[in-house]
């Protein structure tokens, strides 16, 4: 069966994880993926956070399958001239550098446009133009600066980061679509174009509700399904909400059987609005279905503390698994706080494609998470991540080097 993006060359000139988990993407959706390595050293990630010695780490593993690599001195005259027979053949070039990083290489959007018209040049950058444009950035600054760590936490602590890799992987996915929208449009136009998704832009998408309840917390002064209401005090920006649902039914995080010795023994409970009745039956509240104190979500927004409390004394008699059974048949919205542990051998995420396992030469077998994206014609196969500069001579016949050539750029160190 063929691929998605059968075809489509991508140079992927990226490094840490914004920018693989782009290309990674793009791999498994059937693109051709050929990562340009720095000679010698390779992707930072290789040795970062190692478990076992001299193997790839497991951060470098899981962010590069079904790509081949390439080692390429780019400051070496001859190696500039791979990179440019690279560029000529490509049709995307996707990087994650320093900003200005590329440029000083000598790879600046005219000399690209002229050695190939035709190419996509994507970016990940921190920032987008502006005060800081020129800052290098990791994970957590984005988050930082996209709004999700002061809106995220308890409001009598500290802003917190999140773990979910929303600056990185989230931009990631960001500049993914930017690139299959970008060769979408070459189709009309026969053009390249630059696609840049700068971290603090696409945390900051996905923070867009935190932006809204600004706005209405400008206007009414209060926001009613927050923790804060009805006695605490709002200030002049968007608080933290603890483990409020942000969106328009109240949820919580509640205590289920075994919480005193197990960290993940706990259920996200929603209060949705049409099963109030249905909620009430099950907790043993059924006058609370009735009870105008109770019975609309106007009336009770100011009792959540109250109502949840009450929740949980139901939850702490059951294990998560066992109230999510009994929430469900009622088509209660919940979901159980699942550990790593519980997700790693969870049996229907395996036989989703969702985690994988995977055989590597060095390493042996490990555990990686999937194209959480599928697509019915165009089903993903995971392969594991190339070793450093494994398709070298590969790539570079395809290029039309002889075997004669490509031992005098190895000696030369340019590849
Ligand atoms: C992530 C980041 C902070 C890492 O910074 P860094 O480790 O100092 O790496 P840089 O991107 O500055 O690149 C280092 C150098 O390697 C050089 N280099 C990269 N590949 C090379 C190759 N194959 N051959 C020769 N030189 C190479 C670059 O040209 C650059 O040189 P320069 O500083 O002289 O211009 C930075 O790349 C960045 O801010 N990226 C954009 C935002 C981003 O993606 N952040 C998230 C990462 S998950």
């Amino acid at each position: 069966m063929g691929k998605a993006l059968d075809g489509v060359r991508i140079l992927d000139f990226t490094h840490v994880q914004s920018g693989p988990t782009c290309t990674q993407l793009l791999a498994w959706f059937g693109a051709d993926v050929i990562k340009v390595e720095r000679a010698g050293a390779g992707d930072i990630t290789r040795e970062q956070l190692r478990d076992i010695p001299d193997v790839d780490s497991l951060y470098f593993t899981m962010l590069n399958h079904n790509k081949r690599s390439v080692t390429i001195d780019t400051k070496n005259p001859e190696g500039k001239q791979v990179l440019e027979a690279l560029i000529q053949k490509c049709d995307v070039l996707v990087e994650n550098f320093a900003p200005g990083a590329l440029d000083r290489m000598g790879f600046t959007w005219e000399r690209i446009q002229e050695l190939n018209p035709r190419m996509i040049v994507a970016s990940v950058k921190g920032f987008g133009p502006g005060p800081y444009e020129d800052c290098k950035v990791y994970e957590n600054v984005a988050q930082c600066a996209g709004g999700a760590a002061s809106t995220t936490g308890f409001d009598d602590g500290p802003p917190v980061v999140t773990g979910a890799q929303i600056g990185d992987s989230g931009t990631g996915l960001h500049l993914a679509l930017g690139i299959v929208t970008a060769l979408y449009q070459r189709t009309q136009t026969g053009r390249g174009q630059r696609v840049l998704a700068a971290m603090q832009d696409g945390v900051l998408n996905l923070c867009r509700v935190k932006l809204r309840d600004q706005q209405r917390l400008e206007r009414t002064g209060v926001m009613k399904e927050y923790p804060q209401y009805p006695n605490g005090k709002f200030g002049e920006a968007v608080p933290r909400a603890g483990n409020a649902s942000g969106g328009g039914q109240p949820g919580w995080i509640l205590k289920c059987k075994g919480w005193e010795t197990d960290p993940n023994a706990y259920i996200y409970f929603i209060t949705q609005a049409p099963v109030w009745a249905k909620i009430c039956n099950v907790i043993g509240k059924e006058e609370w279905a009735t009870d105008p104190d109770y019975a609309t979500p106007a009336a009770r927004l100011p009792r959540l503390k109250d109502i949840f409390a009450e929740i949980e004394r139901w939850t702490m008699t059951k294990t998560k698994f066992e109230a999510m059974q009994i929430l469900n048949k009622y088509d209660i919205p919940c979901g159980p706080i699942l550990s790593m542990k519980e997700i790693a051998e969870e049996p229907s995420l395996r036989q989703t494609g969702t985690i994988v396992e995977v055989d590597h030469p060095t390493r042996g077998k490990y555990l990686t998470v999937g194209n959480p994206i599928k697509l019915s014609d165009s089903p993903t196969e995971v392969k594991r991540s190339p070793l450093l500069g494994e398709h070298t001579d590969e790539v570079m016949a395809e290029l039309g080097y002889s075997p004669e050539q490509i031992s005098a750029l190895r000696t030369a160190g340019a590849i």
